[in-house]
């Protein structure tokens, strides 16, 4: 039903309009480690902003516009109040706790907010606005060349990619399976958290030279290395490993259709008849109305990488149909992400 002028409201484009506000907010409270600072103690806004070093002009506008979009909580008023974490807090935010998923927004803070502001340039160009938007490098040369930015690069993949990982785990079943192959698998978290749950699995994490090093760090961390192997190599140059079992979390969405398609290929020749193909990403619905997330995903791939995209559950179908798989299955996982998966 159409509105009136009178009952129309632009509470809805304010609210995006300046939502650039409150994610900043969000994102610098992690980028200083105000839950980590906080952790399970009670504190003023004084002995936390002295805890983070921060000038005292900001510091009550800053934590109580946390408390007034529930990240924390606060006892009483005024100078003395005391300020804590909440629940959510606490367990996402805190790197002191197992279940920390900041990774992936201080890598937003640091990086990925600065470079949206080119999206006007990057909608014109089609060309990525990153670190590599004057450099002749690819986008993983250029961030693995300088250490802590590959840690930090790590530390986001596992951050966005732990609640998914652990509803894999939960929602496809392994145990028709013996190996599993994770392509691109980074810090191994996908068959560290996979292995956990099934115990009879034969897992290789497969990335890049400079990246096994740290999933091969993490594995042994988890007392899982006699069953998970961090194995190094190129995806465009080598072949994968044979496993009944192939994920990519994240893989797809970073590559254009060519190299996507190669990788499905290169999929398909490592599978045996009956293996599977499991895409993890932020698939988009079919009709591309209403997955904002993915939608917004495939905006930052631009701005990463310019010509790779995410896509729909459509579109990989038949992207594998052409390779030669057979069947196909759409598994809801965490919030706007789900496995899509091919059989062989
Ligand atoms: C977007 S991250 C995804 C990480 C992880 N799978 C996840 O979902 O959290 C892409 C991964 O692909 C790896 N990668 C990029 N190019 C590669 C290549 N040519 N061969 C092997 N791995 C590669 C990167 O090192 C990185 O770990």
């Amino acid at each position: 039903m159409t509105q009136t002028v009178q009952e129309l409201s632009p509470t809805r484009i304010f609210e995006t309009g300046f939502a650039f506000w409150t994610s900043k907010v969000l994102l610098t409270a992690v980028e200083l480690g105000v839950f980590s600072a906080l952790s399970t103690k009670k504190m003023t806004a004084q002995q936390l902003g002295a805890a983070l070093k921060l000038h005292p002009r900001g510091i009550y506008d800053f934590f109580d516009t946390l408390v007034s979009i529930h990240f924390l909580n606060r006892e009483g008023d005024g100078p003395g109040a005391l300020y804590s974490n909440t629940e959510e807090t606490a367990h996402f935010l805190d790197q002191h706790s197992p279940g920390y998923v900041g990774g992936i927004l201080e890598m937003s803070s640091q990086r990925l907010f600065k470079f949206w502001h080119d999206l006007p340039e990057a909608l014109r160009t089609g060309k990525p606005q990153n670190e590599i938007k004057h450099s002749r490098k690819s986008m993983f040369e250029e961030l693995y060349d300088d250490l802590p930015r590959l840690e930090q690069f790590m530390g986001a993949m596992t951050g966005i990619s732990r609640g998914n990982f652990q509803a894999l785990a939960e929602k496809f079943d392994f145990s028709h399976y013996k190996t599993l192959c994770d392509v691109g698998g980074a810090t191994g978290i996908l068959s560290i958290l996979v292995g956990r749950r099934f115990s009879h699995l034969q897992c290789q994490s497969f990335d890049l030279p400079q990246v096994q090093p740290i999933a091969a760090k993490h594995i042994q961390k988890e007392g899982l290395a006699s069953r998970i192997k961090a194995v190094s190599g190129d995806f465009f140059k080598d072949q994968l490993p044979k496993a009944d079992v192939i994920t990519m979390g994240m893989i797809l969405h970073d590559w254009n259709l060519e190299n996507k398609k190669h990788l499905i290929r290169a999929a398909y020749e490592a599978l045996p008849k009956g293996g599977a193909l499991v895409a993890v990403e932020n698939i988009i619905d079919d009709a591309r109305r209403e997955n904002t997330f993915g939608l917004l995903m495939s905006l930052n791939m631009l701005i990463e990488f310019g010509d790779a995209f995410d896509f729909t559950f459509a579109d990989y179908k038949s992207w594998c149909a052409q390779a030669g798989f057979k069947e196909f299955e759409l598994i809801h996982l965490a919030g706007p992400c789900s496995a899509a998966v091919a059989y062989k």
